[in-house]
């Protein structure tokens, strides 16, 4: 950790590296492929920076070393894991931010130990924070942290980004412990959501329930457009859509090995016509199980020829141990196994699917080589993959399918967007990118990659730092809070959807 502590601080739920063990036991840090971590690192390095996470591990005192960015692990045991991160924040915040598509529990212990986890990250933050500095505070993990951290330091400035959806006002106010959370987060004098709607939610939120009478006397709590005022402290609201490094992705898909290896995919898939493809997190939000009714409807229909194509599903484990986690893995192998029974030929399964995590550039070839891409969570922030799915397709080939229900469709209106409740209007969205001309997917793709190329992750993180760094204690600042409830600036005007 910098001497003095460090001027700007990340405090994540994950470190920004991942531990890796080698065959003869040595152990390697290997950077986190995340967006958010590109983004961020050129500013840690030129600032005195520093990460606060935990390493992934259970019962851990591993701290890398990762040169120029201090890092400050957070040790978690066994039973905070359980708790904290795959009970309340995955069982609890997960489900309840994404219109309780599982039914989210709520159990008092988890929620104290979630507490408790939330002042230890504060700590540590505090203890690696210099004089005045910057803590950028990360996601639906750590919503106390702000709160927390300003009654400890009231000298940084606070940020906060959630990076999933926020839900409905209707839907919070199922949570037990609503009050404390609006009251953790109003502890940052900015708070970052994508969308306008999450940030209109939130204001609301904070009108009705923090200013309530409290036994030290009540707290004024005043909200409007785009700010709160909370005593004499102005929080400021707005949304700042995420995105990607979409200039290295750009020059990465244009590169001769990669072309060299999509090509290759594309004859090991047994060229067929049609390459589809699916990458996720193999999360319940993901609409997984949607792309591949759809699918399955398709080809008993024949609207799709099962002798022609193929569709890839690239899906990374992901917080195994939590039950609707387990559920939903059954649930689609089973799809996957209707339909290749029903449908493939010996040697030529009609999907193929992939239960781990892919390496960038092998991810990359697979994006470059897709003919069409299926994007249909149920609810989803933003999603990254159609971004980078964009950012690959200089070529201007490719169609994009995407659901409604993501932070991406406000911005990527070119796609060939559905809503994922409606399967038929699922089956129509992708048999309409399948049978598109040459000429309608490339005017739909320049229009896609205008927006991704010129809105990148770094772009999006000055905008959110420039505006936490922006003094806003006068009135006049407080009406700044105004640009931020804007909607995310859209190149290309809508074009009509199929
Ligand atoms: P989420 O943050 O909910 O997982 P996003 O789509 O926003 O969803 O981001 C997921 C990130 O993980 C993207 O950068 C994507 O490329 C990467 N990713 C997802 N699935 C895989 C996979 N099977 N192999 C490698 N990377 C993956
Ligand atoms: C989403 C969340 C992140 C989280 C990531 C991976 O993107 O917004 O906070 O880190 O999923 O999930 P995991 O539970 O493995 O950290």
């Amino acid at each position: 950790m910098p001497e003095g502590g460090a001027e700007f601080v990340v405090v994540a739920n994950r470190l920004p590296v991942d531990k890796e063990v080698g065959p003869d036991g040595e152990v390697h840090w290997r950077r986190s492929p995340g967006g958010l971590v590109t983004a961020l690192e050129p500013i840690l390095r030129s600032h005195t920076g520093a990460w606060v996470g935990w390493s992934g591990i259970a019962d851990s005192d591993d701290n890398p070393e990762v040169e120029g960015i201090g890092i400050q692990a957070v040790p978690l045991s066994s039973q905070e894991i359980a708790e904290y991160y795959e009970g309340f924040s995955n069982a609890t915040l997960w489900p309840l931010y994404h219109d309780v598509i599982v039914k989210p529990e709520y159990h008092r212990e988890w929620w104290n130990t979630y507490v408790e986890v939330n002042r230890r990250f504060a700590d540590a933050a505090s203890k690696a924070a210099a004089e005045g500095a910057i803590v950028w505070v990360q996601d639906y993990q750590l919503q106390l942290v702000p709160k927390m951290l300003r009654m400890l330091r009231p000298d940084l400035k606070i940020g906060f980004f959630l990076h999933i959806p926020f839900p409905p006002v209707e839907l919070f106010m199922q949570n037990p412990w609503r009050t404390e959370i609006v009251e953790g987060l109003l502890g940052a004098d900015l708070i970052g959501f994508h969308l306008p709607g999450g940030a209109q939610n939130f204001l609301y939120l904070a009108r009705r329930l923090a200013g309530q009478a409290t036994s030290k006397g009540t707290v004024g709590v005043r909200s409007r457009f785009g700010v709160v005022q909370v005593g004499f402290r102005t929080v400021r609201v707005g949304a700042f859509p995420i995105s990607i490094d979409s200039g290295e992705l750009d020059t990465k898909a244009r590169s001769r090995e990669i072309r060299k290896r999509a090509a290759e995919i594309r004859r090991e898939l047994g060229n067929p016509k049609t390459v589809m493809l699916g990458v996720d997190r193999l999360d319940y939000t993901k609409g997984i199980d949607v792309r591949l009714r759809a699918l399955s409807e398709l080809l008993a229909e024949k609207r799709i020829d099962a002798d022609d194509t193929v569709m890839v599903q690239l899906a990374t484990p992901s917080r195994e141990r939590v039950e609707s986690y387990i559920q939903m893995r059954a649930g689609i192998e089973q799809l996957v196994g209707n339909i290749n029974g029903t449908y493939s030929r010996v040697g030529q399964p009609v999907v193929q699917y992939l239960h781990r995590p892919v390496p960038r550039d092998e991810l990359i070839a697979f994006f470059v080589a897709a003919d069409v891409m299926l994007v249909t969570p149920l609810r989803d922030g933003m999603n990254l993959v159609a971004k980078e799915y964009v950012a690959c397709r200089s070529d201007l080939g490719g169609a994009l399918v995407l659901s409604e229900f993501t932070g991406a469709a406000a911005e990527l209106r070119s796609a060939y967007q559905a809503n994922p409740y409606d399967l038929d209007g699922v089956k129509d969205a992708i048999e309409a990118a399948v049978t598109q001309t040459p000429q309608e997917g490339r005017r739909r793709m320049r229009a896609l990659r205008r927006q991704v190329l010129t809105h990148d992750v770094a772009k999006w993180a000055a905008s959110f730092l420039d505006t936490l760094t922006e003094t806003a204690s006068t009135e006049s600042e407080a009406d700044r809070g105004l640009h931020l409830m804007n909607p995310p600036v859209v190149d290309e005007p809508g074009t009509p959807q199929e």
